[in-house]
C-alpha cells in the first residue's frame, strides 16, 4: 500500500500553482501587505458565495468569534450557550470576553447541539448561542433561531468547519445573526497559514466588526471602541483568490467521496459512519465515524499506514482549565462521543483507489 495521508493538499497546490505565484509576485511588488485591494476582494466574493450582505476577513476562526462575541456587547455577567463537544476556541473566546460559557448536551446522530436541550439553559442573563457546524454539517439552526428569537437572543454559527456546506438549500456562514469560519490549511477552503472570516446582514454588527478587527478604529488613530489587532493579511486572502475557483468541484468531490465512504462503512459491522440529515449537505470537513475499542482500532490502522486523528477527545467540560469555568449538567451524549469517534482520511482530491485502501484497513481493524 502507497502512503496515505490525512490530509493531501498536493494536487490542489499542483492545479493552481501558476495562479498563486502570479499573485504573490504582485503582492511582493506593491508592497501593500496589510489590508491590501485583494482582502476586500476576497471579502466581496466569499460574502456574495455565501448569500450575505458582508464578510470580514480576520485573522483566524478563532479571532473571528472573539471579534463576534465583541461586536455583540457580550461580557462580564453574560452566559452564552454552545456545545462541550467542538474545538477548545468556541468555549475559549466566550471566557475571554469574561461571559460565561453554557454547556448543553449534543445530538448523538449529528454530534451537534440538540436544539431540544436549549430551552432549558436559557435564563436571564443568556445573551447568544454559538451552535457549531461540526465536522461540516451544520447544526439544526431553525429551531436554534426559533428559541433565540423568542428569548431575543443573538446567534453566532462557529461555521470554521463547514464553509460550503448548506441548510435547507441556503449555505452555512448564512444562517444567523453571524456565521463565523476558518481557513486554517486543513479547512474545506483554506490558506497556506491562518486566517477567518464573519459574515453577517447587519450593518451594525459589520461596522463593529470592521472596526473591532483593527484596534477598534473608526478613522486613523481614533479609536470608537475596544479591539484587536486581528486582520486576515493580504498574502493569505490572495492564496483563497487563487484556491477560489476550484472550490465547487472540491465541494463536489467532498460530497461523492463522503457518500461512497458512508455507503462502503455502512456494511461494515462495529462501524457507525456520519449521518448526513436530509435538510443538509456536508463538506466533511472531518469524515468522522465511531467505534466501540477506539485504541485498538486506531491502533491497527496505524500499522497498516492509514493515519487517523480524534476530533476531539476530551469534551470541553473536562478540560483541565475549563473545569470550573463552565456552567454543564451532565453531557452523556459529549462524553461517550469523545470516547469513541475517529477519524478518517478525507481531502478533495482522494482518489477511489485510496479510499478503497482506507475502507479494507477499517475492515481488517475492526474485525
Ligand atoms: C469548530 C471550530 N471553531 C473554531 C476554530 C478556530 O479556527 P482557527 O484555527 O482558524 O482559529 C476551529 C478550527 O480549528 C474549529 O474547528
Amino acid at each position: 500500500m502507497g502512503q496515505i495521508e490525512f490530509i493531501d493538499l498536493k494536487a490542489q497546490y499542483a492545479a493552481i500553482e501558476g495562479d498563486v505565484q502570479k499573485r504573490m509576485q504582485a503582492i511582493f511588488q506593491s508592497g501593500r501587505f496589510i489590508l491590501g485591494p485583494e482582502v476586500e476582494e476576497m471579502e466581496k466574493l466569499l460574502a456574495q458565495y455565501v448569500g450575505s450582505k458582508h464578510g470580514i476577513a480576520v485573522a483566524s476562526g478563532t479571532d473571528a468569534l472573539l471579534i463576534a462575541l465583541m461586536a455583540l456587547g457580550i461580557g462580564p455577567g453574560d452566559e452564552v450557550i454552545t456545545t462541550p463537544f467542538t474545538f477548545i476556541a468556541t468555549v475559549e473566546t466566550i471566557v475571554l470576553v469574561g461571559a460565561t460559557p453554557v454547556l448543553v448536551d449534543i445530538d448523538p446522530v449529528t454530534y451537534n447541539l440538540d436544539a431540544n436541550l436549549l430551552a432549558a439553559a436559557i435564563t436571564p442573563r443568556t445573551r447568544a448561542i454559538i451552535p457549531v457546524s461540526l465536522y461540516g454539517q451544520p447544526a439544526q439552526m431553525d429551531e436554534i433561531n426559533g428559541i433565540a428569537q423568542q428569548h431575543k437572543l443573538a446567534v453566532i454559527e462557529d461555521a470554521a468547519q463547514s464553509f460550503g456546506a448548506t441548510y435547507k438549500g441556503k449555505q452555512s456562514c448564512n444562517l444567523s445573526t453571524i456565521g463565523i469560519t476558518s481557513f486554517f490549511p486543513s479547512k474545506p477552503l483554506g490558506c497556506y497559514g491562518d486566517g477567518g472570516a464573519a459574515f453577517t446582514n447587519d450593518d451594525t454588527l459589520a461596522t463593529a466588526m470592521r472596526e473591532i478587527r483593527v484596534h477598534g478604529q473608526s478613522q486613523r488613530y481614533v479609536h470608537s471602541r475596544i479591539g484587536v489587532g486581528g486582520r486576515m493579511d493580504t498574502l493569505q486572502c490572495a492564496i483563497i483568490l487563487a484556491k477560489f475557483p476550484r472550490f465547487a468541484w472540491e465541494v463536489n468531490q467532498r460530497h461523492q467521496l463522503g457518500a461512497r465512504y458512508i455507503q462502503l462503512l455502512s456494511q461494515i459491522p462495529g462501524v457507525t459512519p456520519p449521518t448526513i440529515l436530509a435538510d443538509c449537505t456536508s463538506v466533511f470537513a472531518q469524515f468522522t465515524i465511531r467505534v466501540a475499542n477506539r485504541a485498538s482500532f486506531v491502533a491497527s490502522l496505524t500499522e497498516q499506514g492509514v493515519p487517523t486523528a480524534v476530533h476531539y477527545p476530551i469534551p470541553i467540560h473536562q478540560q483541565p482549565a475549563y473545569t470550573s469555568l463552565v456552567k454543564a449538567t451532565t453531557l452523556p451524549h459529549a462524553e461517550l462521543a469523545a470516547a469513541q469517534v475517529v477519524s478518517l482520511p478525507m481531502y478533495a482530491d482522494m482518489s477511489w483507489e485510496i479510499q478503497d485502501q482506507i475502507v479494507a484497513a477499517v475492515k481488517k481493524a475492526i474485525a
